[in-house]
């Protein structure tokens, strides 16, 4: 199963595949990012990833770039690889131009991607749950735009690891729990999924979109509404969901129990629930 990147129209090795130095992405971080996950030999959602991807590029003000050309991109490269369950990350930046702040004045966006076979999460965490910790949030303003700007994201998660957890939780100064450093955040209370609103300070989670979309038809009720880590610590249940932690359950937020400490049920049934709809 070879791991492939694209660069600009041409698929080959990862190792060998190089992006100009004055690239702005690499620069100034003024790039956009999506990571799409197959199951089955199926890309999962792909259609939301580009509505998403789409929202990133306008939020930035990028010049148009046809959402049919890179999906057909997608797809050459996923084809190509060959690969059942994939993760294909992809870049998109504003252009190569010399380093000025100011937008080129005739910006040409470049688009990179890779493909290799996904990491799953190891069998432990799914069976014993992770643990979190917390970090005050110190991102910009505009975390709903898919950006790669991600150094806060970066330093959390390692922190997160060197105390021995998994990840880390972001938290307002004002003590609203918002998400971690790649999923969202959602907890369980009395057989309630409650999860942040979709404001500018996280971001718009496929696979959260796609968990409200299971509790709808489940008739499991839900609120997106603010919470702060008393109600967290008060909850039955907690939970990351994303593309790559797909519904992971947070057993431990800075060495205190949630709920009785042990993996939940909701956690549990919602994520075999969404491997169900991935596999379908
Ligand atoms: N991250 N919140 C943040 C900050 C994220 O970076 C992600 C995804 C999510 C979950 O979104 P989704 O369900 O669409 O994957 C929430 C991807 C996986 C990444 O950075 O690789």
């Amino acid at each position: 199963m070879p791991e492939l990147a694209y660069v600009n129209g041409k698929i080959g090795p990862v190792e060998e595949a190089v992006v100009p130095i004055e690239d702005r992405g690499y620069n100034f971080g003024d790039a956009v990012y999506e990571y799409v996950a197959s199951y089955g030999g199926r890309l999962f959602r792909l259609e939301d990833h580009l509505a998403r991807l789409s929202r990133s590029m306008a939020g930035l003000f990028f010049p148009p770039v046809s959402i049919d050309q890179v999906r057909d991109a997608i797809n050459e490269l996923y084809r190509a690889s060959g690969i059942e369950r994939a993760g294909i990350y992809l870049q998109l930046s504003r252009g190569v131009d010399r380093r000025d702040h100011p937008f080129p004045k005739a910006p040409v966006p470049q688009l990179v991607m890779t493909v290799r076979p996904l990491k799953e999460k190891p069998a432990h965490l799914r069976k014993d749950g992770a643990a979190v910790i917390t970090v005050t949030d110190f991102r910009w303003g505009r975390c709903d735009l898919k950006t790669v700007q991600l150094l806060p994201n970066v330093m959390a998660k390692q922190q997160a690891l060197d105390s021995g957890a998994f990840d880390a939780v972001f938290v307002s100064d004002a003590g609203i729990v918002r998400e971690a450093t790649s999923s969202n955040f959602f907890i369980v209370s009395g057989g309630m999924l409650m999860t942040h609103p979709l404001t500018e300070n996280i971001l718009a989670g496929i696979t959260r979109q796609v968990l409200l979309e299971i509790a709808a038809e489940q008739k499991i009720q839900v609120e997106e509404r603010f919470f702060t880590l008393e109600e967290v610590f008060a909850a039955d249940e907690a939970f990351l969901s994303g593309t790559t932690t797909e519904v992971l359950p947070v057993v431990t937020i800075d060495g205190n129990p949630v709920g009785d400490g042990k993996v939940g049920p909701l956690s549990e049934k919602l994520f075999a629930t969404l491997r169900q709809a991935a596999q379908e």
